[in-house]
């Protein structure tokens, strides 16, 4: 293969260096284009541009693959837990017992608010979307530790790190809790971090609250599938605002409010209520395909399609095996699974789906799992957001500690007005 392209423009030719990723990933490297030749390059939705290299995550979209640092998903979701494939993205390698020991009694001692924060919540209608509580709070936590502010230093930015996990799960449950009318619980030391979670969300100081082992296993499995996924659209963000070196609490604040779109971590929610949707209204899935189909119908099948995978998406693959095998077990039965199925069946026949490779996403079966766990609809991007946090850590991470990470500052092509006088106002039609 050639180590060079090359560029003919103007009668001049450029010569454009090709970097090969360890998956022999190719990219036509463009940094001296502008410099040498006054043009930048457009691609409007970064469909072509590769925003940095990275080592964290590799997925192949056509062929259905994904690895966190090398070791495939499906492998993690079966023998890991979610603490340990945090460390494995942020640390880069799997710990070992004393290195996944610390780090969990880190997340452990970590894990309460500030008691003046849970003021915060008084604040919010109990309507609030619970997306934009965990936003604010997760800003807020930057108040409470200015110290973070020193984006430099790297024993407090560890400090940091395990207080943003340690803390999101609190913050999640206290809003679901403040939506619920219910009152705070207390995050429970001797717990584990998807059964500290589980706890805090649905026990009542009136009555016991079970925690049942096979929900904190789906747990785990549903976070670690939602854990990274290289250069999304919520990890650029958490990238493009830590390029000025923002905080890490605000640059993951900016990557839940990226995450928040339905076309992004919102789908999880557009998906249930579209299943809900067809079930009141008889059923019939093909009905529902059809509206896809139409363009000016403005309705798309959530849960369906995906920037990078033209194959199905392998985290979609591993939730629906799950939804099936786990349902029964815990004595659910859902009727939405079955139009699901139903769904996915009629869709993945149509040629229009076909033809342009549409296929279930992550979003489509995770919400029937999380309905199954007792997760209310609203907060199903706030459980993508905790899952997806290790992974956005570790991308602001990576890009801090490249001493040739660059402020984000992408170039556009102006197409307004050319010089225009200042119409005085007495003159304006
Ligand atoms: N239903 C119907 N048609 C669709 C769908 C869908 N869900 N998704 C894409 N298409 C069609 C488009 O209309 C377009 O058709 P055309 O070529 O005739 O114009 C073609 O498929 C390509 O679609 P784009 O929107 O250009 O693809 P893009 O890569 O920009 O979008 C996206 C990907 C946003 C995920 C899109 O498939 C979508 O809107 N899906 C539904 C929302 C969703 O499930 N989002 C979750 C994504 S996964 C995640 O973020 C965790």
């Amino acid at each position: 293969m050639a180590d060079r392209a090359e560029l003919k423009l103007d009668g001049k030719t450029l010569e454009l260096p090709i970097i090969v990723g360890t998956e022999q990933e190719k990219a036509i490297d463009i940094r001296q284009i502008r410099a040498q030749t006054g043009f930048v390059t457009l691609d409007p939705g970064y469909v072509n541009t590769g925003s940095t290299t990275s080592a964290i995550t590799f997925l192949d979209g056509e062929a259905g693959i994904l690895r966190y640092r090398g070791i495939p998903i499906e492998v993690l979701a079966e023998r890991s837990t979610f603490v340990e494939v945090s460390y494995l993205l942020i640390y880069g390698k799997l710990p070992n017992q004393t290195e996944l020991s610390t780090f969990s009694q880190s997340l452990t001692r970590h894990s309460m608010l500030h008691e003046d924060m849970k003021r915060f919540f008084d604040g919010y209608p109990s309507t609030a979307h619970p997306m934009a509580i965990l936003s604010a709070m997760v800003c807020s936590l930057s108040s409470y530790y200015p110290e973070a502010l020193n984006v430099k230093n790297k024993e407090q930015t560890d400090i940091t790190i395990a207080r943003l996990l340690a803390k999101m799960r609190t913050i999640a449950a206290y809003s679901f809790k403040k939506s619920m009318g219910q009152p705070f619980v207390y995050p429970k030391n001797s717990l584990s971090y998807c059964a500290n979670f589980l706890n805090m969300m649905f026990s009542v100081p009136a009555e016991p609250y079970e925690i049942d082992e096979e929900i904190v296993r789906t747990l785990n499995m549903l976070f670690i599938l939602h854990a990274d996924h290289e250069q999304n659209c919520s990890t650029s963000t958490v990238r493009m605002v830590g390029s000025s070196q923002a905080n890490l609490f605000a640059a993951i604040a900016a990557g839940i409010l990226a995450l928040w779109g339905p076309l992004h971590g919102g789908a999880n929610q557009e998906v249930l209520e579209m299943l809900e949707e067809i079930q009141r209204d008889g059923g019939d899935v093909t009905k529902f395909i059809d509206l896809a189909k139409k363009k000016d119908s403005g309705f798309r099948l959530m849960g369906f399609g995906h920037r990078v995978y033209k194959n199905y998406d392998p985290r979609a693959k591993i939730i629906k095996a799950a939804c099936e095998r786990v349902l029964p077990r815990i004595r659910k039965k859902d009727p939405l699974l079955d139009v699901a199925q139903r769904l996915e069946e009629a869709a993945l026949k149509d040629p229009y789906f076909a033809d342009r490779k549409l296929n279930p996403n992550v979003d489509f079966y995770s919400g029937i799992i999380m309905r199954a766990l007792g997760i209310p609809t609203n907060m199903f991007t706030v459980m993508f957001a905790i899952g997806r946090l290790p992974g956005w850590i570790a991308h602001w991470k990576e890009m801090m500690d490249d001493s040739s990470s660059k402020i984000c500052r992408p170039r556009q092509i102006y197409t307004g007005n050319n010089l225009s006088p200042y119409v005085p106002i007495e003159d304006r039609k």
